[in-house]
């Protein structure tokens, strides 16, 4: 040892001192709670890939956004299941719609507690299961998909929606919803720009939980997993384009991109840890394989300590709990 020793482990001593030296905290105000709203259904169902996630009717959303309220979380963003799907995901934009009668009723009964975020995509609508809709040959078309999205953005705004969580990754799609909500008078619904969305193989369990008909993939129009530097180039562009806030998604393979646009963003930068993040952890645990909670834990804690402000975390109530 060194004449003036200098020993890491002492702060490492007791739980009081790690408590005292910790860089990182959760706390439940940092975390947002993803929900599926389901048409058709009476009583919550159970997402199999997702082990603890519920599918639920109006009427259990309800009870969940109240206890989501209670628990302290910052947020719930809502995701609708409809029974019918078509080529250009007509669900979406009807004021009756699954996902807008769910806005509606979350709204309600968030009252001030909870900033209610909906996801604003077509893909749980489309029978083709793209986030957008198809040109003739096939293609998913950019400036088309705008048009269906702006309609999607007014009718959510009128729904209540306090956030709309783009996550299409079409180019522009954030400066024409900014436009068509500033034009309707909409001035403070916020924008939340999933920014950097990589084509990720993480998403498996979610689409089994929206029940997807996709056929092929998204790279045509989701980010490549191989690149870094592109992730700040859809963060520049969404907040030139209005986003309010930026997200980064998934979190726990890409803490090298959420680090460089928290570095960066002048906007608040959010971080979601998907549902195939999600599954492998549970699946782990319940074989035994790895303890639980330290999991959870340690994988939410990474994405704060790379940057992250908030986490979407299919863990949010679970945490909440526990942290309070
Ligand atoms: C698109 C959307 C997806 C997710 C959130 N929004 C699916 C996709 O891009 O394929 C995935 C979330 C998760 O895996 O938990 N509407």
């Amino acid at each position: 040892m060194s004449e003036r020793s200098i020993r890491p482990r002492r702060l490492r001593t007791t739980p009081a001192m790690r408590r005292l030296v910790a860089e990182t905290r959760l706390h439940p105000a940092d975390l947002v709670l993803p929900m599926f709203v389901r048409e058709g259904i009476r009583e919550p169902v159970a997402i199999g890939s997702m082990p603890g996630v519920m599918h639920h009717s109006l009427d259990s959303l309800k009870g969940a956004i109240a206890a989501a309220a209670a628990a302290g979380i910052g947020g719930v963003m809502l995701f609708g299941v409809p029974e019918e799907k078509d080529a250009i995901g007509s669900g979406a934009t009807d004021p009756d719609g699954i996902l807008n009668l769910g806005i509606r009723a979350a709204v309600a009964e968030a009252g001030d507690a909870l900033v209610v975020q909906t996801d604003l995509c077509l893909d749980e609508f489309t029978d083709h299961g793209h986030c957008g809709v198809l040109d003739a040959t096939g293609r998913v078309d950019n400036d088309a998909t705008l048009e269906r999205y702006r309609d999607m953005a007014l009718v959510q705004a009128e729904s209540g929606s306090h956030m709309l969580g783009l996550s299409g990754m079409m180019d522009g799609q954030t400066a024409v919803v900014r436009d068509a909500l500033e034009g309707a008078g909409f001035v403070d619904t916020a924008i939340l720009a999933y920014a950097a969305k990589y084509a990720s193989a993480y998403y498996g369990p979610f689409r089994e939980a929206v029940n997807s008909s996709l056929r092929g993939d998204r790279r045509a129009y989701q980010m490549d997993p191989a690149n870094r530097r592109e992730g700040l180039l859809e963060v520049e562009l969404d907040i030139a384009e209005g986003a309010d806030v930026v997200m980064v998604k998934p979190a726990g393979s890409y803490l090298d991109v959420l680090a460089d646009v928290a570095a960066t963003s002048s906007v608040p930068v959010w971080a979601y840890q998907v549902s195939g993040e999600y599954a492998m952890i549970e699946a782990a645990a319940a074989n035994g394989w790895i303890d639980r909670e330290r999991a959870i834990d340690e994988s939410v804690l990474a994405i704060k300590r790379a940057g992250a402000d908030v986490v979407l975390t299919y863990w949010a109530l679970e945490l909440a709990e526990r942290l309070g």
